[in-house]
């Protein structure tokens, strides 16, 4: 019988139309908002203006940052931080998808802390974020990272070419707002590679070695969620039925992600947009899921059978062993039908630089990928980095 922790303290406000709360909700925080935003999608859809609005008719004062890149890279938190600074912001909001939540965080840290925020990212002998970070108020826009309700912040030092992660209970935000209908605007591909990081979340929090039976139950019904409304929100985005449940999804997977963590598949995909910043994060995993499903499931055989089963495969007459070997199949067919079951070669990833990847997650991922069952050395990562070229 197994004895576990559990620990969330993000207030959650869920549901179509709670962001209109956004101003109430920073309010409570702070008097005057950093507004952190993407570079151009918020401003276009015009949900920039409605989140300042928000707040300004809470009686805040509000400046905007919109210099977010995807896969947010120090110097863009440093410059935020500096704003932040400057201006005597009190509390920091991200509006936008994971790079933008990823980033505001990051934002908190160094707008009140010594040192650039790479500092707080290096591999050994880091700085860790104290008391005096600024509390973040989170509004996801896409069904994916679950940045919203994790302690992490994954920002990427170009210097070092490493993609890693702040760690930290003060950079969990204080309010997250799930609204589903601000994912209604999310074009297909960034549907698909964030609904296939929410699957990731949650096959891999399943399979960690800390996963806990309360984090086995929120991975289970994230994996049913996706399997059952990811081909429907990418096929038609409008859809605010699929997009309740693929928010839901990102929930469940959230609270699996900050309790259970990640393994072997974040710990290859940080270092492989380390290096190719373009490529998305949920592309980068998608690549290696079919050969880790391949390679491992032997090591949980009743998990695996579990995950394909609630991809929709039907293995009731299957031994448990054959049901696991099911899991490939379904995970495959769930990457064809949102265009995702690709190689790493597609995503411009050059075969000469898997052993640099190797490399690199046994220097700074170590963390995550020691939550693999069983471990991967080496050998095995660029085995599985090669089967999935
Ligand atoms: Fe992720």
């Amino acid at each position: 019988m197994l004895e576990f922790d559990f620990f969330n303290p993000v207030r959650l406000s869920f549901g179509a139309g709670r962001f209109d709360g956004l101003g109430e909700q920073a309010a409570e925080h702070g008097s005057h908002a950093l507004l952190v935003t993407g570079r151009s999608s918020a401003r276009k859809s015009g949900l920039l203006d409605r989140a300042s609005k928000l707040m300004q008719d809470n009686g805040m004062k509000v400046t905007v940052f919109d210099r977010v890149e995807p896969n947010p890279t120090d110097a863009s938190v440093d410059e935020g931080g500096e704003l932040a600074r400057a201006e005597g912001c009190d509390v920091v909001v991200a509006v936008g998808g994971g790079s933008t939540m990823d980033a505001a965080k990051g934002i908190a840290v160094a707008a009140t802390h010594d040192g650039p925020v790479a500092e707080y990212l290096k591999p050994k002998d880091r700085l860790e974020p104290t008391d005096a970070t600024l509390p973040l108020v989170c509004a996801t826009t896409t069904s994916g990272t679950s940045s919203e309700l994790t302690p992490f912040a994954v920002i990427t030092v170009q210097a070092a070419k490493q993609k890693s992660a702040i760690r930290s209970d003060y950079a969990y935000p204080k309010v997250a707002i799930v609204d589903p209908e601000l994912t209604l605007t999310c074009p297909p591909y960034v549907t698909g590679s964030t609904g296939i990081d929410v699957l990731c979340h949650s096959v891999e929090g399943y399979l960690s070695t800390s996963a806990t039976p309360l984090t086995d139950h929120c991975a289970e019904k994230a994996m049913e969620l996706v399997g059952e409304a990811l081909p429907g929100a990418y096929a038609d985005g409008s859809s605010l039925q699929h997009r309740y449940d693929l928010s839901l999804a990102n929930v469940f997977a959230g609270y699996v992600l900050s309790n259970a963590g990640v393994t072997v598949l974040h710990a290859l995909e940080h270092p492989i947009s380390a290096h190719y910043p373009d490529v998305a994060h949920g592309a980068g995993l998608a690549v290696l899921m079919v050969g880790y499903a391949e390679r491992l499931w032997e090591r949980e055989p009743c998990k695996f059978a579990r995950l394909a089963e609630l991809l929709g495969r039907n293995v009731a007459s299957l031994t448990e062993a054959e049901a696991a070997q099911q899991a490939a199949g379904a995970i495959k067919d769930l990457l064809a039908i949102v265009g995702l079951d690709i190689g790493l070669g597609e995503l411009g990833v050059e075969r000469d630089k898997l052993p640099t990847i190797a490399d690199d997650t046994l220097e700074y991922m170590f963390g995550a990928l020691g939550k693999t069952p069983g471990g991967l050395d080496r050998d095995e990562l660029i085995e599985l980095l090669e089967a999935s070229f």
